[in-house]
């Protein structure tokens, strides 16, 4: 019986071929991305989108197998079968999900800026930034970066590799303002509330994604139903309340 399986899967399903196969669930991610992906200091990946992920495995009854992968690199980690799937705080944009296919969202957040506290009240809204005299900084890769170019074409961008680079210059006098997905600013500014100020007003409409490749139709079925199920049954607002709420 699994011979006929792998025979029919391997046109349609390589996804959920190679889950089967193997018995684990390989996800890229990107540690760095709080709360949804970090690095505890024993070395453990914890957050939000790595407890739906290890509950996601294990109600496929294999194992978890975290793929910790630069975020400018994620989408070929994916392509060149890294993983099986993306579950990194991805937003589902339009040149993205010509590459890869999306589950239905799981999250929906926005872009938001942290200023450099001496432009509090001077920059009021991210499109006072639009102008030559500002420095801005972002991920490299990211639809913060993205945002930037589209709406403060008049300020210099600089990209950084990891998140934290970038929100560090602000921290450090180097940049004016960084912008990025709301739910890490917020914690951000919580945690340096002397270094930076946060705009929190999100300013763009991003519906956060599970990626798999487009030869995997049949795991982005099985994703969806996932999530509506883990909505339905407590469990995902159980890992929304210990991760957004305490
Ligand atoms: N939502 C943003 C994007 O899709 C940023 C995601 C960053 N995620 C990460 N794991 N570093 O570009």
């Amino acid at each position: 019986a699994l011979t006929s399986v792998s025979v029919q899967a391997a046109t349609d399903n390589s996804a959920i071929n190679k889950i089967q196969e193997t018995g684990e669930l390989r996800v890229c991610f990107e540690a760095g991305y709080v709360p949804f992906e970090m690095k505890a200091k024993n070395g453990q990946f914890i957050g939000f989108d790595i407890d739906i992920a290890r509950h996601m495995a294990r109600s496929m009854k294999v194992k978890f197998v975290p793929v910790n992968t630069a975020w400018d690199g994620i989408i070929p980690a994916l392509q060149t079968g890294k993983c099986e799937v993306i579950i990194g705080g991805m937003t589902v944009t339009p040149l993205r999900n010509l590459q890869v296919l999306f589950s239905d969202p799981y999250l929906e957040i926005g872009q938001t800026v942290l200023l450099s506290p001496e432009l509090k009240g001077v920059v009021k809204s991210y499109r006072d930034l639009n102008d030559p005299k500002y420095t801005i900084s972002s991920q490299l890769g990211t639809t913060g970066a993205e945002a930037a170019q589209k709406y403060l074409p008049k300020a210099t961008l600089n990209l950084f590799e990891t998140s934290a680079d970038a929100a560090l210059q602000v921290k450090n006098g180097k940049a004016d303002a960084f912008v990025y997905d709301l739910p890490y600013n917020a914690i951000y500014a919580a945690e340096h509330k002397d270094s930076v100020f946060h705009l929190n007003t999100p300013f763009t409409y991003e519906p956060l994604g599970w990626a798999v490749r487009h030869d995997s139709v049949t795991f982005v079925n099985f994703l969806n139903n996932y999530l509506k199920r883990i909505k339905g049954d407590g469990t995902y607002q159980r890992i929304y309340s210990k991760w957004f709420e305490s």
